[in-house]
């Protein structure tokens, strides 16, 4: 018995979530397992470029002080996410030329990281995000065709002047096992350390699938990771199945759940867990794969699934 985030806290982690802010605005029982089990938050959608900055200058920080405020209110970290991504980054962005993308990035990272640099709950925020592509090569993205790789330590520099508590993460997707984009990650940030350039912290975002199996390695990748030096974590964790929901199916991802928080305990560098969201009514996963989902701990009405208890177990005796 006991929420989630006692548990983890016992163990010296923190476990998040990721927050829609119309659900914790307008529904109760979002709200009280949002306050009751995590002590961690991490913005779904409200931090990205394209919500923040639609158009140059004209900024919206409705949702993301929403969870600023909520975070603050029930003693939560918040996880800024993301500064710098080739997706969810307006248009206008994406036309200018180099020296203008590079000073618009400027002024983008100095204006939110700066609103919160005083904030005691904003602790950390993932600066550039999926960089990569499957094969290591950096990503064919417009920061990545317009200036090249510096725009990545140049990214992180800017998130140091504008927050120099702030722990500077990367984040990326497929790369919880050691594989092709994990070792070209970990050559970056390897490389980028030695050149003094600010990455505190690497995210491995964790969206797994049952029928791809686990990634048994995890916890040695995150293991060599902490051997640079930097922080690690779970960011974005859920396991979505092919629907529809069985017993076994739910054991399945059950067992991936305590794995990842086993792997996360077993790393003294390992920070904490983020699941990207906690109730299936709320999940990305239906609406990018239509045959998948069910991917988080609790079911559409809020009832808890085996994959809760397996991260409440793991926390408490793993
Ligand atoms: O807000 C608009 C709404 O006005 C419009 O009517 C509706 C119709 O499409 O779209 C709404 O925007 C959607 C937005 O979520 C808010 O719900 C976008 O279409 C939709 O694309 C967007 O999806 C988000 C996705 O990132 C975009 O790439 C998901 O919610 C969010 O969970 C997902 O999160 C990402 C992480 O940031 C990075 N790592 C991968 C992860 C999963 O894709």
């Amino acid at each position: 018995s006991g929420p989630l985030r006692t548990h983890a806290a016992a163990r010296g982690k923190f476990i998040g979530f990721a927050a829609a802010t119309s659900p914790l605005a307008n529904e109760a029982a979002y709200r009280t397992i949002a306050q009751t089990e995590f002590s961690q938050i991490t913005a779904e959608n409200v931090m990205k470029w394209d919500t923040t900055e639609s158009s140059d200058n004209n900024w919206n920080f409705s949702g993301a002080d929403q969870i600023v405020a909520f975070a603050a209110a029930n003693n939560q970290q918040v996880h800024g996410h993301t500064l710098v991504w080739h997706s969810q980054t307006p248009g206008w962005v994406q036309g200018l030329g180099a020296t203008a993308m590079r000073s618009a990035m400027q002024d983008h990272i100095s204006t939110l990281v700066g609103r919160y640099a005083n904030n005691a709950s904003v602790v950390s925020w993932d600066v550039v995000n999926e960089v990569f592509e499957e094969n290591g090569n950096f990503r064919s993205s417009f920061w990545y065709n317009t200036l090249g790789q510096s725009f990545i330590a140049d990214a992180f520099r800017y998130a140091r002047a504008a927050d120099p508590d702030a722990r500077l993460c990367i984040n990326d997707y497929n790369v919880e096992g050691i594989n092709a984009k994990s070792t070209a990650m970990y050559n970056l940030v390897q490389s980028l350390r030695a050149q003094n350039v600010p990455v505190d912290c690497v995210g491995f975002q964790g969206h797994l699938a049952t029928q791809y199996g686990f990634p048994s390695d995890l916890q040695q990748n995150m293991q060599r990771f902490a051997a640079l030096g930097v922080q690690v974590r779970v960011t974005e964790l859920d396991v979505r199945i092919q629907m529809p929901r069985t017993s076994a199916k739910d054991a399945t991802q059950a067992t991936y759940y305590s794995n990842v928080i086993n792997a996360c305990l077993a790393v003294t560098a390992c920070a904490g867990v983020t699941i990207w969201g906690f109730t299936d009514k709320y999940s990305w996963v239906p609406d990018t794969f239509p045959s998948e989902g069910a991917a988080l701990l609790y079911d559409a009405n809020y009832q808890q699934k085996p994959a809760y208890t397996a991260v409440h177990n793991a926390l408490d005796n793993g």
